[in-house]
């Protein structure tokens, strides 16, 4: 969950990140002057500049077909025509024009204490979160479907690499002599040792177990003791390269190594000129730490897909500074954007919007179907990457932070780091601890369904789209 930055230090309470850094003592710019932080965003600067209102972040306009369920393309339909937005798909990010009408919405829903709401709620089965043949056909949407895996800035130049573990499976990505990403099984192909380790400049990879060598392009470039092998060398002993993609700033790979080149532009849609437009695939990267936990993949996911918990489960820390239960919600297709409202939003109600700095006021959460929510602000962006574990009970998210900071300065990487703690433990300690007691009561039983509110509008897109992926239809809506 990312901080915003203050305009003076009155209003620093909103932002715990603030807070943090101003224990560091000189950081009261690394979060810094409203504006400001959109500076950073677009010259990698830590220091304070004036702020460019026309390269602010462009927020594309939803489309609003979200499922073949009926009462959600209703519903969907409905609240299109509520707020005026257009059914055509567009390919062109919005202006600041549109970013202000984004302002508009969320201060309007924050003056009068409401939130995006579904005209009706649905029952879903608690067996979702515990079938182990439900499991299985999720398990394997999961692994045919593109994967961002980190951010652009992970390999910086010709020679980079970087390696990650998705869906178990160890992965190697190089950007090659030709500037191209490209993607490995990190599995060496002797005896399965992985070739490469964290990430760094090489252009060979050597493994370590008895030497085999191969360069940046997967190819099998020796070892010793050739002659105990001559019909794998004869054959090629290269690396299995796996489908690759840099787009909108990310690192995509698909696991299936013979599915072909990956769409990521018909997978985002109109969504992809948005993420891009934040610049968060050039921001440093500041980390990534790893939670294993007993808790279903989608509910894991769904501690992200609503602000109604924060006042309860997020008191002392998001809801300090963000509202609760209020929240917009837009769908793009398979994904959605969530806008949760700051609480000082008000601040602004009676400013001129020619004033405004839209990204001063909200928190912007994106949901990529199937598995990956991106939390993003002018000073963090979060990804976390969910995935299925070993049983339905059970899944693994890897979260990763990037900040437009200048790391030159080594205060202000420390502070970089204690906000990726800070944001990292309410997702530890707060989000995940709840999750697994409540996958232990879908578990035992005991109840066989739960209930998602019109006010929790990304449960009801996140579990339809996925229904219509695998062409089921589970849950019920209860109308009034
Ligand atoms: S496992 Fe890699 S060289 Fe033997
Ligand atoms: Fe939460």
């Amino acid at each position: 969950m990312p901080g915003l930055g203050p305009v003076t230090p009155v209003r620093h309470p909103h932002s715990p990140f603030v807070t943090q850094c101003h224990k560091e003592g000189d950081a009261s710019q690394f979060l810094g002057c409203p504006g400001e932080a959109n500076s950073y965003a677009m010259r990698h600067s830590s220091s304070c500049r004036n702020y460019d209102s026309d390269r602010s972040i462009n927020l594309s306009r939803p489309t609003h077909t979200i499922s073949s369920d009926r009462d959600i393309r209703s519903w969907a339909a409905a609240t299109a025509v509520h707020r005026d937005v257009s059914a055509a798909p567009r390919r062109h990010p919005i202006d600041r024009n549109e970013l202000i009408d984004l302002t508009r919405r969320a201060l309007k829903i924050a003056t009068d204490k409401t939130t995006d709401m579904t005209p009706v709620e649905r029952r879903h089965p608690a067996a979702m979160f515990t079938d182990q043949e439900r499991f299985e056909r999720e398990r394997e949407l999961v692994l045919r479907s593109p994967q961002l895996v980190g951010y652009r800035s992970e390999l910086p130049a010709p020679g980079s690499f970087c390696t990650k573990t998705v869906m178990d499976i160890p992965v190697l990505l190089t950007r090659g002599s030709d500037g191209i990403v490209r993607a490995f099984q990190n599995v060496c192909t002797h005896r399965q040792a992985p070739v490469a380790k964290g990430c760094g400049a090489a252009e060979r990879f050597v493994c370590p177990f008895h030497a085999w060598t191969f360069d940046n392009r997967g190819s099998f470039v020796g070892g010793p003791g050739r002659e105990g092998f001559p019909a794998t060398i004869a054959a090629g002993a290269n690396l299995t390269e796996l489908p690759a993609a840099e787009h909108s700033g990310f690192l995509w790979v698909g696991l299936r190594p013979d599915a072909g080149p990956l769409d990521i532009d018909t997978h985002l849609g109109d969504l992809g000129p948005e993420l891009e437009s934040w610049n968060i695939g050039n921001w440093a990267p500041v980390g990534e730490k790893v939670l294993d936990v007993p808790v279903n993949w989608k509910l894991a996911l769904d501690t992200f897909a609503e602000n109604y918990h924060f006042a309860t489960v997020h008191r002392d820390t998001f809801a300090v500074f963000t509202k609760s239960n209020c929240a917009l919600f837009d769908s793009y297709g398979q994904h959605h954007r969530l806008v949760f409202p700051m609480r000082h939003i008000g601040d602004i109600a009676d400013q001129p919007e020619e004033s405004w700095e839209p990204l001063n006021n909200f928190v912007v959460i994106y949901a990529l179907f199937p598995n990956i929510v991106l939390s993003a602000t002018v000073a963090n962006g979060e990804v976390f990457r969910v995935y299925p574990g070993s049983k339905p009970g059970h899944s693994v998210t890897y979260h990763q932070n990037a900040s437009p900071m200048d790391f030159s300065d080594e205060s202000i990487r420390k502070a970089a780091d204690d906000v990726f703690e800070y944001a990292h433990a309410s997702v530890r300690d707060e989000d995940y601890p709840l999750a697994a007691d409540i996958q232990r009561a879908m578990n035992s039983g005991a109840r066989a369904e739960m209930i998602f509110g019109r006010n929790e509008p990304g449960l009801h897109h996140r579990h339809s789209v996925l229904d219509e992926a695998l062409g089921e239809s589970t849950g019920e809506s209860l109308g009034v």
